[in-house]
């Protein structure tokens, strides 16, 4: 690595825990790739301490910062300017610091997936599309700010815990219809994308139950679950001949807006990368 001086470039990702975080690796790939005079750390920061850490990055001469679990509703309540994304999502996940210590607060969670679908599907419209989400977390929420974005009006969500999902529908408008959990499979039916954004299919988790046969011929599964990277509902989705899209893009694409704003480059994502990202996973 090459030597850090007072004019380096500074970003990280904070978090509590942070070291299972894939976002070094990442960034330090393209500074790398690029050339660029820049770091990207790990930040482990304790909930009790994450508005002064936040606020302190300006004054230690950071460009800013990722933000990841459990912080990402905290920066949203500390950061001074929020972008319309990280408004209409509740959560920031990206910190910019501008020249007069002003933090702005974005979140590219849903540019990452959007991106992530279209480097798999480059043809892909929203408009007309009936798009099925399972779960009501934060990912959720980033992937119905992409879906509307991007013209999708039929948006049939269904959450174990219905309440949560109800949420996210007044939350989020009348394009999101909530379905009952047990009626998921029906929900599929003409739908052309189907996004799991539950924790089922993780590693150690119990698979995702759901069957197919609704989905339209030319249908998307996408799991923003990326480990294992290919979960049994992409494979159901492969077999199938449905266009199967994975969750590591979607981490990769996310990283993009930030890593410009800090380090004025133009990072790629590729499948070199995939390969270096991946192989950080498998040592951690
Ligand atoms: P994130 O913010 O990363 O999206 P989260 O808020 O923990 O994570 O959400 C996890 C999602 O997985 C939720 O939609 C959760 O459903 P509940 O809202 O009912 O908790 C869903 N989930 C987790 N385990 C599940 C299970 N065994 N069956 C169905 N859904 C499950």
């Amino acid at each position: 690595m090459p030597s850090v001086t007072s004019t380096t470039l500074k970003a990280g990702v904070i978090g509590w825990p942070v070291d299972h975080s894939l976002s070094p690796r990442l960034h330090g790939y393209w500074l790398d790739q690029l050339g660029i005079d820049g770091v990207y750390l790990p930040l482990p920061v304790a909930p009790d301490d994450i508005a002064d850490a936040i606020r302190a990055l300006p004054k230690l001469g950071f460009r800013g910062a990722n933000v990841t679990v459990p912080h990402k509703e905290a920066a949203f309540r500390t950061v001074d300017v929020l972008r319309p994304a990280a408004e209409r999502i509740g959560a920031v996940n990206t910190i910019i610091c501008k020249e007069d210590g002003k933090l702005v607060g974005d979140n590219t969670d849903a540019f990452g997936f959007m991106e992530n679908i279209r480097a798999a599907v480059p043809a892909w419209q929203g408009a007309g599309l009936s798009a099925v989400v399972l779960g009501a977390g934060g990912a959720a929420r980033a992937v119905l700010e992409a879906l509307i974005s991007a013209g999708v009006d039929d948006i049939r969500m269904a959450n174990r815990t219905s309440a949560r999902a109800d949420d996210l529908a007044r939350h989020f408008g009348s394009q999101v219809h909530v379905v009952a959990w047990d009626d998921r499979n029906a929900a599929c039916e003409g739908a052309g994308l189907l996004v799991n954004t539950t924790t089922l299919g993780m590693t150690g988790k119990p698979p995702l139950d759901i069957s197919l046969d609704g989905l339209s011929a030319e249908g998307v599964v996408n799991d923003i679950v990326y480990a294992p990277l290919k979960t049994p509902l992409l494979a159901a989705a492969e077999a199938r001949g449905l266009t199967a899209v994975d969750g590591l893009g979607m981490l990769l694409h996310q990283a993009r807006p930030g890593f410009e704003a800090w380090f004025d480059g133009k990072p790629v994502v590729d499948d070199k990368l995939r390969t270096h990202v991946l192989a950080g996973r498998a040592e951690s």
